[in-house]
């Protein structure tokens, strides 16, 4: 739903999977039907349909949300954890083109597209240099050294930026100082010591603490304030609406420590199909596009790839990428391609003490081996994933067992979430 590239169907019919597309933006009562009358286990969407718990949890069928973003936000996490939902999106195939989006409205703003243009249509000739700007020579602060931070950065060097920036990951860091960039001490020393500003920050932080209001504060009011008068002082935020309330931002521009920005994100979007109302609209000087950041032929077709391999690659070997449970876990046992035809246990399961042992156990009560496994606790979201391979598969029973001890083991009804029996395919 919510119209991803038709790409990903064909792909999808490719791996042997039915493919249902629905057309549109369903209410919560029609999604919850939709998914029952097709015993759906894989729903796949972009970012505005909300996937609520009651959703969830009247989808017995399903398996995996599959987001064709990167935004998880529509999704009800914590619900689909607690229900053995594992919830997937695709954190890079839309990089590069949020990074065409950032470099052109840094340049528009830098020479005042977005106000001269209207007023050239209308027959105003005003060829003033007053606050029109080259970026070469000066310095962009890039707040988010991740995947698209640091394109951006990249790009910024190529037309002749000096680059600083900050991340509180040691990792993205170590890349930054590789490439000869410079390393602010703080987000507020990034902002006091740059003449331009974009921010490319997650959600979260590497403590996983929300990032809603770190900008807040009076903090954008410090952009340039170590740089000279001159200095374009330019805001660009195209990664998370809730950094930042609309009034610090407008606050900071009506005062002129910002002369200009732009935003493709706010605290509050919209729906498909329903009103929006720009909280920026009284201020000419902040430039608004509508998320379009990842909206490109291009991009499109590559989160349809990528996607369809995650969701064929976890429905045929139990492998786990992309998880938004912890972005950075890798499960694997087999690769595509390897030879075929050994079993598989894929587990679900309650991070409850003593849960993992009865997987273990359950195996071992089969008279079955367990040839080689991996195991991750998502200890935020209460949910571990187990994926084993065994010499031979568990029948209904003892699937039924292995449920029912951990059951009476743990006093958990819910200690044991989704349990797949998989059979790796043969090429
Ligand atoms: N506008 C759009 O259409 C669009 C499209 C794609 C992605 N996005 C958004 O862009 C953002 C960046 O995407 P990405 O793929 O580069 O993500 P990423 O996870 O690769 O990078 C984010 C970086 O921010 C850093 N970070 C997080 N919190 C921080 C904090 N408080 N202080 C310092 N550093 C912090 C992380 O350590 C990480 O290196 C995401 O929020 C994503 O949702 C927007």
């Amino acid at each position: 739903m919510e119209e991803p590239s038709p790409v990903l169907d064909d792909l999808l019919r490719a791996g042997g999977m039915d493919v249902v597309r629905y057309e549109g933006s369903p209410d919560e009562d029609r999604l919850r039907a939709l998914l029952a009358e097709h015993r759906s286990q894989v729903l796949f969407k972009r970012s505005q349909v909300p996937v609520s718990e009651d959703v969830i949890a009247a989808s017995e069928h399903l398996l995996a949300v599959q987001l064709c973003c990167i935004g998880d936000d529509s999704v009800d996490k914590e619900a689909a954890a607690a229900h053995g939902v594992m919830v997937f999106n695709d954190p890079v195939s839309n990089g590069r083109s949020v990074v065409e989006l950032a470099l052109a409205h840094l340049i528009a703003l830098s020479r005042r597209l977005y106000e001269t243009e209207p007023a050239c249509r209308s027959g105003r000739w005003d060829k003033s240099s007053s606050e029109r700007y080259e970026i070469r020579g000066k310095t962009l602060g890039v707040l988010g050294l991740g995947n698209i931070g640091r394109q951006v950065a990249r790009a910024a060097e190529d037309l002749g930026m000096h680059v600083r920036f900050y991340d509180s990951r040691h990792a993205p860091c170590e890349v930054g100082l590789e490439f000869g960039w410079e390393l602010a001490t703080s987000v507020r020393d990034l902002l006091r010591t740059s003449d331009c500003v974009t921010v490319h920050l997650s959600a979260t932080d590497v403590h996983g603490r929300s990032n809603r209001g770190v900008l807040d504060g009076g903090l954008l009011h410090e952009l340039g304030a170590d740089r000279p008068d001159e200095s374009p002082r330019i805001f660009l935020n195209l990664s998370r609406g809730f950094l930042h309330s609309a009034e610090s931002l407008l606050d900071a521009v009506e005062r002129g420590a910002i002369r200009r920005a732009a935003v493709d994100v706010y605290p509050k979007e919209p729906g498909l199909d329903q009103a929006w109302t720009n909280p920026y609209a009284r201020e000419p000087r902040i430039a608004v596009t509508p998320h379009i950041g990842a909206a490109t032929l291009e991009a499109q077709p590559r989160i349809a790839r990528r996607v369809a391999h995650t969701i064929l690659q976890f429905a045929q070997y139990g492998t786990l990428r992309d998880c938004v449970f912890d972005p950075r876990a890798r499960l694997q046992l087999l690769e595509e391609g390897a030879r075929g035809g050994q079993n598989l246990l894929a587990v679900a399961h309650a991070t409850t003490r003593g849960t993992k042992r009865v997987v273990d156990e359950a195996i071992y009560d089969a008279g079955a081996s367990n040839l080689s496994s991996v195991h991750r606790d998502f200890e935020s979201y209460g949910i571990a994933y187990e994926l084993a391979e065994i010499d031979r598969p568990l029948d209904e029973r003892e699937v039924r067992a292995l449920v029912e001890k951990a059951r009476t083991l743990t006093g958990d009804d819910r200690a044991m979430r989704s349990v797949r029996l998989l059979r790796a395919p043969t090429s």
